[in-house]
């Protein structure tokens, strides 16, 4: 079980006083917190390791080289890949989802070819491939939520065809917090020789993962979300897809050779890797899994699990409240809106903020979910594992203020 006290105490920011409130940071689904090994692990990058990697041949570069190549081990582990060399470093999510449409769709589908989507999925998730519908006349095909908020395997199995060739799905709702059953989902694909994508922003997060036991095709997750940097991440490809794909960005550390007329590429992962990478926001991402990793993946979901409990219980009680994503299954995401919109969600974030309580408003980054659920915004508390009941006292004590305000 988490000592959480310690483990707040590991996060230097949660002592801190935000209009003379102590910090009640409940938007960790748009950015998690870091704890001091990662701001040590990328001040000490800087103070005493930095050079460019895999280029000199000196001291210091051939340090970060290997600090920085160190990480690509670490999250093989994290995500129990079969091979250091199926995992590429992005500077997140959106970057990975961008690689897999260029180098992968790009090349293998054709106009007509489709491609399933949930109307639950984040705008990184979307816009790669609206590009592929406009440029290519590829057919986005899109699977709601059920009611209750829950976005079912059976739903997204069921709208698989003939011309289905990929199927690109959150394992986690940034919206609704629902779990999605991506194992179920990927061995469908599978059976269908269906390439399957796995969003997992959000879910690495709480989540242990096992790409090998998913068995899909890509996987992508943000490393600021993981309490590391921003402008890290990584993308999973399954080693057989490699041969099927083009490069994405030109430039140096990609290439093999390059004459006049000619250029031959680097192996993977490194003929995904163009430019010099994010070396240092690398460096403390793997630090970050470090720190996971010691606290244990199962104590941080279990104790989250409570969390989640507790919070659904809480909110669940305030009669004035219209909670969206009410099904069982479901991380510590929880979006909601007034009742008779009383108060704008951006209203209810910026008076909670006076409370210190930080929490987001807006479309979260998906709109095709927003327009579904008939609304243009919603407020939304996202925990993470330093997170108590305590901020939750405190998130629903700021809420009966506001609707105060306006009764
Ligand atoms: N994608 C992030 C969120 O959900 C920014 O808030």
């Amino acid at each position: 079980m988490l000592d959480i006290e310690s483990v707040r105490k590991e996060f230097p920011i949660l002592n801190t006083k935000i209009r003379g409130e102590p910090l009640c940071y409940l938007d960790n689904g748009a950015s998690a917190q870091k704890p001091r090994c990662v701001i040590e692990a990328v001040t000490k990058g800087y103070e005493f390791e930095y050079a460019n990697v895999h280029r000199g041949l000196h001291y210091l570069s051939n340090l970060a080289t290997e600090k920085f190549e160190s990480v690509r081990e670490k999250i093989r582990r994290f995500i129990d890949a079969g091979n250091a060399e199926e995992v590429i470093f992005t500077s997140g999510s959106t970057e990975g989802l961008n690689l897999i449409a260029y180098a992968w769709a790009e090349k293998n589908l054709v106009e007509g070819d489709q491609i399933i989507l949930s109307i639950a999925e984040h705008h990184s998730n979307i816009i790669p491939w609206h590009f592929l519908r406009e440029r290519m006349g590829i057919q986005l095909k899109w699977v709601e939520t059920r009611a209750d908020g829950s976005l079912l395997a059976e739903d997204i199995i069921s709208a698989m065809n003939e011309k289905t060739k990929l199927v690109s799905i959150t394992q986690m709702s940034n919206v609704l917090g629902s779990i999605v059953d991506v194992k179920s989902i990927c061995s469908a694909a599978r059976d269908k020789n269906i390439i399957s994508v796995v969003d997992g922003s959000q879910a690495i997060v709480h989540l242990p993962v096992s790409v090998q036991d998913l068995g899909c095709d890509f996987y992508v997750f943000t490393g600021h979300k993981l309490y590391g940097p921003s402008a890290s991440g990584a993308l999973y490809v399954k080693k057989a897809r490699f041969e099927e794909m083009q490069p994405f960005l030109g430039g140096g550390s990609m290439i093999n050779h390059v004459g006049r007329e000619s250029v031959s590429y680097n192996i993977p992962p490194h003929k995904f890797e163009a430019g010099t990478p994010a070396i240092i926001p690398m460096i403390g991402l793997g630090a970050a899994i470090d720190f996971v990793e010691m606290l244990g993946r199962e104590n941080i979901l279990e104790y989250e699990s409570g969390l989640v409990e507790y919070t659904n219980i809480r909110l669940s009680e305030l009669d004035f409240l219209n909670l969206q994503g009410t099904n069982s299954d479901k991380g510590g995401i929880f979006s909601f809106i007034i009742r008779g919109n009383k108060l704008h969600p951006h209203d209810i974030a910026t008076i909670v903020d006076q409370k210190g309580v930080a929490v987001r408003a807006g479309h979260h980054c998906a709109q095709p979910l927003l327009d579904y659920l008939g609304f243009s915004a919603t407020c939304r508390a996202s925990l993470a594992m330093y997170n108590t009941e305590e901020d939750i006292e405190k998130l629903v004590k700021a809420l009966k203020f506001a609707i105060e305000l306006v009764r």
